[in-house]
């Protein structure tokens, strides 16, 4: 503006405009790591000179370099230089950057004549965290515990953690500040560890700088044995063979040792023996006709669990017959619904759904005379013509009707149901009765339209009207 309303400035604006300090207004620098902080001139014009470059963090003259005077820095060390400095440029860079090197960069360039030009950067210092996490195994109780925890050390800016689980429990997170600027999170997930919380999975979701990095883990809980008998029946009978009881114990870690008992502190009976987690029973007599204990162990202590066998002096065959009236009762039920759907069919055929009077067919190639026990269905040979019978009349459907004109009708058969549902809808919809048919239909189908064709007397009746 100023160099177009003074044409006289105008060498002077083009050099100005000319003249450019080229630096990166965000930068990301990983700590420990080196960064480079650019700052490049452009003098387009070389009569411009370049005398001085200082560099600035938050305001504060941090290094400086003159192409006469070399380069020089405030802070003792070798952290800092320039790249590569000259008349065009005076990159930055730091190296083994820390958490306090992060902020604003102002790099001042001095020319002459046309003086000081700035550039400003914002520098990150970021440190990607290391994450790891593990399950703590419990023993089951009441106290809540923490169950598995979560690590994401040293991350700039600290990173976020959460759990997915579907073990109710709670989670505390805690984040230490360390001296390098870096923070350190710990999470811990923390439930009133039960036995079924054993091997229940969860999982640590860790995210830093927007990504997620997930750590599925397994839950550890150890328990004392669980304790079921499973294999009696409730059909053990006089010199029955072959019998058997099963201890089946689950535990963490898993039981090893099991015992099996009587009740009534007696030994086990002859006839039976153990072996491992199985009671085995070569002949059941009267001896076996009593409560019998198994008791499983493992590191975390013993359980018991008992079982009342009943000795019985026959053996029941309600179990046959049982699975012979569920089985009859079974195939009484199909039987039942074919017999239904036989009658159903027949009923639909013979036009009972129809009106009994003639009108109630629509489909142009067929008409049914509806009379009840006589109901005969023919063919026709147009739509124009309904009144005269093909030459030859078709017989009566229940003597054999073609498969096609079955399969037609049956067509027909569900367009009505279709015709129906699809009315009773518009029905609800406009909250009109069954007058509105007569209207175009307002989504456009057409089936109307061919209802109305349909009727060969001049009624107006729709088909679906007839059944209404
Ligand atoms: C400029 O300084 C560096 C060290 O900062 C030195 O190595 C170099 O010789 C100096 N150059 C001149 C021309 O003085
Ligand atoms: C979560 O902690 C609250 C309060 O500390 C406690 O009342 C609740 O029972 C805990 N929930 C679970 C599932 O442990
Ligand atoms: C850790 O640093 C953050 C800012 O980075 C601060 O908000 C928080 O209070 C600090 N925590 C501790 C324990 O010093
Ligand atoms: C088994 O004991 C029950 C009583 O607990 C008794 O009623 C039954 O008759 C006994 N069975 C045999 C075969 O002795």
């Amino acid at each position: 503006m100023l160099c177009l309303a003074w044409p006289l400035l105008a060498g002077l604006c083009a050099v100005l405009q000319a003249q450019e300090v080229n630096v990166k207004d965000n930068l990301v620098g990983y700590l420990g790591q080196e960064v480079v902080v650019p700052c490049s001139f452009l003098a387009k014009d070389s009569s411009v000179q370049l005398t001085m470059v200082i560099w600035y963090r938050n305001n504060v003259n941090i290094g400086a370099y003159s192409p006469q005077h070399n380069t020089s820095f405030q802070e003792s060390g070798t952290r800092l230089s320039f790249v590569n400095p000259s008349q065009k440029n005076a990159d930055l860079r730091i190296s083994k950057l820390l958490a306090t090197d992060e902020g604003t960069y102002t790099c001042e360039v001095s020319t002459f004549p046309v003086g000081n030009l700035k550039g400003m950067s914002k520098l990150t210092v970021k440190a990607v965290p290391q994450d790891s996490a593990s399950v703590v195994p419990v023993v089951a109780g009441d106290q809540e515990l923490t169950v598995a925890t979560c690590k994401s050390v040293d991350g700039r800016p600290p990173s976020q953690i959460t759990w997915q689980t579907s073990v109710p429990g709670n989670f505390t997170t805690d984040v230490t500040n360390n001296t390098d600027g870096t923070s350190t999170v710990i999470s811990n997930y923390r439930i009133t560890p039960t036995w079924m919380a054993n091997g229940e999975k969860i999982t640590c979701v860790v995210t830093y700088d927007g990504r997620e990095m997930p750590i599925p883990l397994v839950l550890s809980v150890q328990y004392s044995p669980v304790v079921t008998i499973e294999g009696y029946d409730d059909n053990w009978h006089l010199n029955r063979h072959g019998a058997s009881l099963t201890c089946n114990a689950q535990g963490n870690p898993p039981p090893t040792d099991f015992k099996w008992k009587t009740a009534d502190g007696s030994p086990l009976p002859p006839s039976v023996h153990a072996k491992g987690n199985v009671l085995y029973v070569e002949q059941v007599d009267e001896r076996v006709n009593k409560t019998f204990l198994c008791e499983a162990t493992n590191v975390l202590g013993s359980r018991v669990s008992q079982l009342e066998v009943l000795v019985r002096e026959y053996a029941v065959q309600t179990q046959t017959n049982n699975a012979g009236a569920i089985a009859g009762g079974v195939i009484g039920g199909v039987l039942v619904l074919l017999l239904l759907a036989v009658v159903i069919f027949i009923f639909v055929k013979r036009g009972g759904l129809h009106s009994s009077k003639g009108h109630g067919s629509y489909n142009p190639k067929t008409r049914v005379f509806g009379t009840g026990k006589q109901t005969q269905e023919f063919n026709y040979q147009d739509d124009g013509d309904l009144d005269r019978p093909l030459k030859g009349s078709v017989p009566p459907r229940d003597s054999g009707l073609s498969p096609s004109l079955c399969e037609e009708d049956d067509d027909e058969e569900r367009m009505e149901y279709k015709v129906l549902e699809d009315e009773e809808e518009e029905e609800k919809f406009n909250e009109v009765g069954p007058m509105l048919q007569l209207r175009p239909h307002p989504h456009g189908n057409s089936y109307l339209d061919d209802d109305m064709e349909s009727q060969t007397d001049g009624s107006i009746i729709s088909r679906t009207a007839v059944y209404v």
